[in-house]
């Protein structure tokens, strides 16, 4: 229907675009009011800020086409977010019902001159009323998100609240600005999925993608096939964490019922969040092989995988593996009516399809050549399948190596080369890339930083992210849908690290993908991110302190964390935690998976006469596939359970110390060892390493205190 009202004044929209600076300067200087940034991230595409203010009262009127469901909607769930994050009440009336003086209008008109489509919004709050415009429902809901943001610049419950005078009319610069949950890993309450959801919607991000099949875990109920969740997703933990306290195997896990998943999508849809569904196949398919072995390669039942790394677990290529996924996927189209399912397509390596008879002879049979080219005819027969069913595939970037499916997006994680090539080639592509949007890697130094990988992706990094590289022509630029983070969750035990690992560079990534280019303002958007924290802490969301307000406590010259040694050779860092107690605090370890070996570098050793190291024992359950041959050797132990060397000036010096490891091998959690050391002058590197036999378990250091003699 045609509103009864306008944007409050004509202007070139989209003369601005791509010129947001010559456009924001041109009104005349704000008043106090608006002396600081308007609390608003992703920064809009025009902001022009005016003198005057809206005084919004408790009880205002809020006015929408309640003819229009969609439009309702929005509008019952913005009053309802008011409520919750300012105490401010308002009342939803039909339009043409209410006076428009002091009110919240909320119109949606296709036809609307002068307001952005699709995603976009124009908003005018004038000292008389407040308008939002958009043409389609998800602008309507995006404008209501930044109306939310202007209204909470602090969360304290207030009876009436000034907004500033201000007109902004705001559009996305890319269409795919995601993030992706991976569920298999960890698993997170339907609870918790809803709750990100809001977060994400409130970053005006509109994918989620869902990681849903892995290794270590199936999580998505399959009608036809329940083992898939009765087996698949039940994993005992590695170590320790495997046996509870009555000494019982410990069963991990969890999964979404079919009408858990209903309700999420639900849920989204009203957020105008799009959920991308993932089953990962050919590989990272242990779980399912698990719980029906006849999809394997090799003709052998593995367990659930309570390792973390590159497995070898294959499905066959077999007529009937190719129809139990394709009945998988026909129940997930179902589920999901988004327009893409990702199948994945990565770490698949090749080995049980080379010692696989039936693959090989599959191959023989079709005339492939080679196991690569099997992956492309595999995943060729499970994109037609879909596109049937009218959806389009996405896949990781090994797709590029095995003849992409014209019409599939691809998504470029091994950097950023592979979506640059598959731009080149013509295919959509989806940036994703490792480490850049790899939410896995630890966010600042700090040595109380939780688990994850310890090469950092600061807050900045992530602001500094940009999707198209110089110099791609338009018309290959026009490939790059956009871009997403990845939320992998090995190290992210909890939802509380997940939601740690995530806000605030979620944030960041929101703004570079949603501003415009040349609105990208380190400066401006950490003062904007003040208020956002506060609101995201209000709504009781575990948000990093983005690594900026962090004081780093003053080091002991004597005492060193694991993460203030230095690695010996630092060829694969993760920062670990400990695999018990199996309640309370545990300890976390930065050690390396090739060479755990640590350097204090320049111990201060003049009046020391020894040392207590707390060390740890965590289960080497990491799948290296073929990099194991990197692992570098043990030294010789000369104690039955191995044995802790100290060496002075660095790990090719002389012995300082050899301490016997048989007090910390039968306890799980972390043990001080002590030894003592005839006087040493001067500061000296101090090389800390583990000598055993193999390299399971992984010994690890906590902590190291240099002991003063008395
Ligand atoms: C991936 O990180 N294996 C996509």
């Amino acid at each position: 229907m045609t509103t009864m009202w306008r944007p409050a004044r004509i202007f070139a929209f989209a003369a601005c675009f791509g010129a947001l600076a010559s456009c924001a300067t041109a009104p005349t200087p704000p008043p106090a009011i608006h002396a600081q940034a308007l609390p608003l991230i992703p920064e809009p595409a025009l902001v022009e800020p005016k003198p005057g203010i809206f005084r919004l009262r408790d009880g205002a009127a809020l006015i929408v086409d309640s003819q229009n469901a969609e439009a309702a909607g929005i509008a019952h769930r913005f009053a309802d977010l008011i409520a919750e994050t300012r105490g401010i009440h308002l009342d939803v009336h039909p339009l043409g019902s209410h006076a428009e003086r002091d009110a919240i209008i909320f119109s949606l008109d296709a036809r609307a001159a002068n307001v952005p489509s699709g995603e976009g919004y124009d908003l005018a709050v004038d000292p008389q009323r407040i308008l939002l415009f958009a043409r389609e429902p998800r602008g309507l809901f995006y404008g209501s998100v930044t109306l939310w943001q202007l209204l909470t610049a602090d969360t304290t419950k207030v009876s009436r609240l000034d907004v500033p005078q201000v007109h902004i009319a705001d559009q996305p610069r890319f269409a795919w600005r995601g993030a992706m949950l991976d569920s298999a890993r960890h698993f997170q309450s339907p609870a918790f999925v809803k709750r990100f959801i809001d977060q994400l919607a409130l970053l005006k991000l509109n994918t989620l993608h869902w990681h849903l099949t892995d290794d270590q875990g199936w999580r998505i109920e399959i009608k036809r096939y329940p083992k898939l969740t009765e087996i698949g997703a039940w994993r005992r933990p590695a170590g320790a964490a495997g046996t509870d306290a009555n000494g019982q195997p410990v069963r991990y896990g969890g999964f979404y019922t079919q009408d858990d998943i209903r309700d999420i999508v639900r849920y989204a849809a009203a957020r105008y969040v799009t959920i991308v569904p993932e089953i990962d196949m050919p590989g990272h398919m242990q779980a399912a092989i698990a719980a029906y072995p006849e999809l394997g390669s090799i003709g052998d039942a593995p367990v659930v995988s309570p390792d973390w790394g590159v497995h070898a677990y294959l499905v066959n290529t077999d007529d009937e593996t190719i129809a139990f996924l394709e009945n998988v996927l026909d129940e997930v189209t179902d589920l999901f009516p988004g327009p893409y399912v990702h199948v994945g397509g990565d770490e698949a390596l090749k080995d049980q399809w080379k010692a696989s008879p039936r693959v090989q002879a599959r191959m023989r049979a079709l005339g492939i050549e080679n196991e690569n080219a099997m992956q492309g005819w595999f995943l060729a027969a499970i994109e037609k399948h879909l596109a049937a069913r009218g959806k389009r595939v996405v896949g990781w970037d090994e797709i590029l190596e095995s003849g992409v499916p014209p019409n599939a997006i691809v998504m470029s994680w091994r950097g950023a080369k592979g979506g640059i090539d598959a731009a080149h080639a013509g295919h959509d592509v989806v940036m994703a890339p490792d480490p850049d949007l790899y939410l896995d890697h630890l966010q600042s130094d700090a040595p109380d930083e939780p688990p994850g990988r310890p090469t950092l992706r600061t807050l900045a990094d992530i602001y500094a992210f940009e999707p198209v590289p110089p110099g791609m022509p338009a018309d290959v630029a026009a490939h790059m849908l956009g871009a997403q983070a990845e939320l992998w969750t090995e190290h992210m035990r909890t939802e509380e690290r997940v939601e740690h690992a995530a806000f605030p560079r979620l944030d960041a990534l929101a703004e570079a993908l949603w501003s415009p280019k040349a609105a990208r303002d380190w400066t401006g958007f950490t003062q904007r991110l003040a208020p956002e924290i506060e609101r995201q802490r209000a709504m009781g969301v575990h948000v990093a302190d983005g690594g900026m307000s962090r004081a780093h406590a003053p080091q002991d010259p004597l005492t060193r964390t694991s993460s203030a040694l230095k690695p010996c050779s630092g060829k694969l860092r993760l920062r670990l935690e400990d695999d018990a107690p199996a309640e309370g605090p545990r300890a976390v370890f930065d050690t390396d998976l090739f060479d755990p070996c640590w350097i204090f570098e320049q111990a201060p050793l003049d009046g020391i006469a020894g040392v207590a190291v707390d060390v740890g024992q965590i289960p080497y359950n990491f799948q290296l596939a073929h990099d194991v041959t990197g692992i570098v050797p043990r030294p010789a132990p000369t104690s039955a359970d191995g044995d802790l060397l100290v060496r002075l000036d660095g790990c090719s010096g002389t012995p300082l110390a050899t301490i016997p490891l048989d007090k910390a091998v039968t306890n799980p959690a972390v043990t001080t060892l002590t030894a003592s050391w005839p006087p040493v002058a001067g500061a000296h590197d101090l090389c800390f390493v583990f000598a055993y036999r193999g390299h399971d378990p992984l010994w690890s250091i906590d902590k190291v205190r240099l002991l003063r003699a008395h």
